[in-house]
């Protein structure tokens, strides 16, 4: 590999479950004039947010008193989680911070509104520079929004990077390679020539707040819970009725639709208002596997046939979803399709969305695009993200 250097990439998505952080060595190498990139996973670190952390941001994704104060003041404590797990990390892998070129931090979406033109991370890039000393890269959405882009999905990119070449099946050599992550929202990406990707809709942000609500955990674990339940079909197409699974690409949603009050609504009409809550957690879960069943589908009938589905995300160890994504897929196209997690192609599914800031990172910095225009509909390829230096002091003697 030629040149490769460290990027490390920080996420905390949807779920508000863990600060997500990954160094990646990345490079490119050149073949007979053809420049590939060559990337590889140097180390994986998850520290759960604190509930205190998390019930902080919670308060912020709807508005309520002083929010720019309270929010600027979360902004730099939540900053502040990061720097400290950024460099545990670091630490625990034997690393030093002047070893890394760039951290590419995604910062908590508080509000997604490409439709308005904006969507909002909160992020203090200048806080982590001076406690990391490493440069940041962050606001990765904005300039695709600006381009008349979604801002969303940006990993597509990268899961064509990664698995790309991979994943052709010799039983179908001409099939396309599709991959979901599975975060609090699930997205999908075709890896096919052009790529396409965009929100398929609820991950697990449902599963996860009904869990709450009913067990009192964050999570269903394994989707035992659900297991125990028996899917409404009723309730089910009602959801699946909502508008946004019938609006056409580029698109993409987050927790201003896809929340508590949005499924409450359905719950509160009369039939369904007494159904036991095992069974609306087992009908959301099928809500998952089904919307993304239904994308494959979709896809096929433009042409090109599903090879294998790729899932990666905390979706992905769920066995029950997963159980039931192989079912919906067999329904839907009519014959079995292989279904694997990430960890089958030696990524922890887990691992993907930090990677992918990682990976965006360096695309800043080395001056290349980091949106791909056919998922995010911005009108043409963009150099993603601000740059806050990491140097505490200037590289250049003043004059
Ligand atoms: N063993 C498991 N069983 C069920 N769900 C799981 C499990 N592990 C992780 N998850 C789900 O994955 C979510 C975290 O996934 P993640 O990819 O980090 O999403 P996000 O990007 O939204 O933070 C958790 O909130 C939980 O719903
Ligand atoms: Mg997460």
């Amino acid at each position: 590999m030629n040149s490769a250097q460290l990027f490390a990439g920080v996420m905390t998505g949807n779920s508000l479950d863990a600060i997500d952080i990954a160094v990646l060595q990345i490079g490119e190498s050149s073949t007979h004039g053809t420049r590939q990139e060559r990337l590889a996973l140097v180390c994986f670190h998850s520290q759960p947010l604190d509930s205190g952390m998390r019930e902080a941001l919670q308060s912020l994704l709807l508005s309520g008193h002083d929010e720019l104060h309270r929010a600027s003041l979360i902004g730099n404590g939540f900053a502040d989680q990061i720097s400290r797990a950024t460099l545990e990390a670091l630490t625990l892998h034997g690393l030093k911070p002047s070893q890394i070129r760039a951290l590419g931090v995604h910062g908590q979406t508080l509000r997604h509104r490409p439709d308005l033109g904006y969507s909002l991370q909160l992020n203090a890039p200048a806080r982590i520079a001076e406690v990391t000393g490493i440069t940041v890269v962050s606001d990765f959405r904005s300039r695709d929004i600006a381009a008349g882009g979604q801002g969303a999905p940006l990993v597509p990119g990268f899961h064509r990077a990664v698995f790309g070449d991979m994943a052709r099946g010799p039983a179908d050599p001409g099939g396309v390679t599709a991959v979901v992550n599975i975060g609090g929202i699930a997205n999908i990406s075709w890896l096919a020539q052009p790529l396409t990707g965009y929100d398929t809709g609820p991950g697990n942000l449902l599963m996860d707040a009904w869990a709450q609500q009913h067990l009192g955990q964050p999570l269903d674990r394994d989707g035992q819970w659900a297991q125990r339940g028996t899917v409404n079909e009723a309730l089910l197409s009602r959801l699946l009725a909502d508008p946004f699974f019938k609006r056409a690409a580029p698109r993409s949603t987050g927790r201003e639709l896809f929340c508590k009050p949005w499924l409450e609504a359905f719950l509160s009409e009369g039939e369904f208002s007494s159904l036991p809550a095992e069974d609306v957690q087992a009908t959301l879960l099928a809500l998952t596997a089904r919307s993304i069943a239904h994308e494959i589908k979709t896809l096929e009938s433009q042409g090109s046939r599903c090879a294998r589905l790729i899932v990666c995300g905390g979706g992905a160890h769920n066995h029950a979803l997963l159980s039931c994504l192989r079912r919906e897929c067999e329904h839907q196209l009519g014959r079995s399709l292989c279904v694997e997690t990430s960890q089958a192609h030696g990524w922890n599914p887990q691992v993907i969305e930090a990677s992918a800031f990682a990976w965006l990172a360096w695309r800043t910095l080395e001056g290349l695009a980091g949106n791909s225009p056919d998922v995010t509909g911005a009108l043409g390829p963009r150099v993603l993200g601000s740059i806050t230096p990491g140097a505490h002091q200037s590289t250049r003697p003043s004059a």
